[in-house]
């Protein structure tokens, strides 16, 4: 099997845990956050950059790389491990998710999305049998089922007819892989409605991935109800197998998916706000523009020794950003990158250690929204 997933540790009090994922481009330990590189390359970071800030595995997408520079492309390169000279883990979104994000540009039948390209409106078609072929081509060590995100709000009615199409196209990916060294993961929908993220966990687990996400979350749904849902789902996956909330990216939010039992996180949050000034802390956000930070030499999260705040001040990286130097958004990434990364690491160390219950309450406590 290409990915495994071994289970080290299980809190004593929640569903939280620790394990390692291995794959064909080393192991990794969970929980973990995976940066995101939708065009092959995680915005101003270079590789050893990111190696640098322990990044295990990134993602990327499907959908971009397909359209351009196009998969045969990526093949011929010998694919995108090589081609962006990446060698940890590569996680690909199998392009459901930004297909239908794309609004009135698609039409969904049982065979697959007709889309319009965001690049020059030419039409273009992805289906369970080509999104995995994609995916084979790009080569990454998991690739996800192609899926259609239920919205929110969804009737129940469209939810149902969406979520099964979601597991009848499961079945046409799994059949379609042929590669050995890709892990195949399924994807949960269902919308808000338990019963039906049951019936499409029941269904897809019979079909045995190696790994399964949880789809269709933090797509606009009141907190509360994103965690009841997540609670009822992942607790009914399958603890030998990992486990992976996509699309969720901040702190709040990552404490909660791990209480309740996630091992993988991805989310575009912490790159893109940094890119527009917003720096993460544990103890909330700290937008860098503000006059308040115009003389304050202090580094941008006192708690942290990521390269940004070991040797700039929020005072300098503010005028950066205010004069748009591409050095403000190298260190702002960066600094959020590494917290992130910093942020599942303690996780990881208080669940070994059997007090992710307390960390969580003083994470609570410190942090404000
Ligand atoms: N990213 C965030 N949510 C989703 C989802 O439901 N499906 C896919 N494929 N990607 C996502
Ligand atoms: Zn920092």
């Amino acid at each position: 099997m290409a990915v495994k997933y071994e289970l080290i540790k299980q809190c004593s009090k929640t569903g939280a845990r620790a394990g390692k994922l291995h794959t064909p481009h080393g192991t990794f330990d969970t929980p973990i956050f995976m940066p995101v590189g939708t065009q092959a390359t995680v915005k101003s970071m270079s590789p050893d950059e990111l190696k640098d800030m322990g990044a295990g595995i990134i993602l990327s997408n499907t959908y971009h790389l397909f359209l351009r520079p196009g998969h045969s492309l990526v093949k011929e390169a010998g694919g995108l491990h090589k081609f962006m000279n990446w060698d940890r883990g590569i996680l690909t979104d199998s392009g459901g998710f930004q297909v239908f994000s794309l609004g009135d540009l698609r039409k969904i039948t049982e065979e697959g999305v007709t889309f319009r390209s965001h690049i020059d409106g030419s039409k273009q078609f992805l289906s369970p049998e080509r999104a995995t072929e994609v995916q084979m081509a790009l080569g990454a060590d998991i690739i996800m089922a192609f899926d259609e995100c239920v919205p929110y709000p969804a009737d129940y009615d469209y939810a149902k007819k969406s979520t099964e199409r979601t597991t009848r196209w499961a079945q046409r990916c799994k059949n379609t892989l042929t590669r050995e060294d890709q892990a195949l993961f399924g994807i949960v929908q269902g919308g808000m409605y338990k019963d039906l993220r049951s019936m499409s966990v029941h269904d897809l687990v019979k079909m045995d991935f190696p790994g399964y996400a949880v789809g269709g979350l933090s797509v606009g749904e009141p907190k509360d109800l994103m965690y009841e849902i997540l609670e009822h789902t992942v607790c009914q996956l399958p603890a030998n197998k990992p486990r992976y909330l996509m699309g969720v990216g901040t702190p709040d939010c990552l404490v909660e998916g791990v209480l309740h039992g996630i091992d993988m996180f991805d989310c575009v949050f912490p790159t893109r706000v940094a890119r527009n000034g917003t720096a993460m802390t544990a103890k909330g956000r700290l937008v860098i523009k503000n006059a308040e930070y115009a003389h304050d030499f202090r580094p941008i999260d006192e708690e942290c020794d990521c390269y940004a705040c070991r040797n700039f001040s929020r005072a300098y990286i503010r005028h950066l950003m205010r004069t748009d130097e591409i050095f403000g958004l190298r260190l702002m990434t960066t600094h959020n990158l590494y917290f992130l990364i910093n942020f599942m690491k303690k996780m990881r160390e208080a669940i070994l250690e059997d007090s992710f219950v307390e960390f969580r309450s003083a994470f609570i406590a410190n942090y404000k929204k």
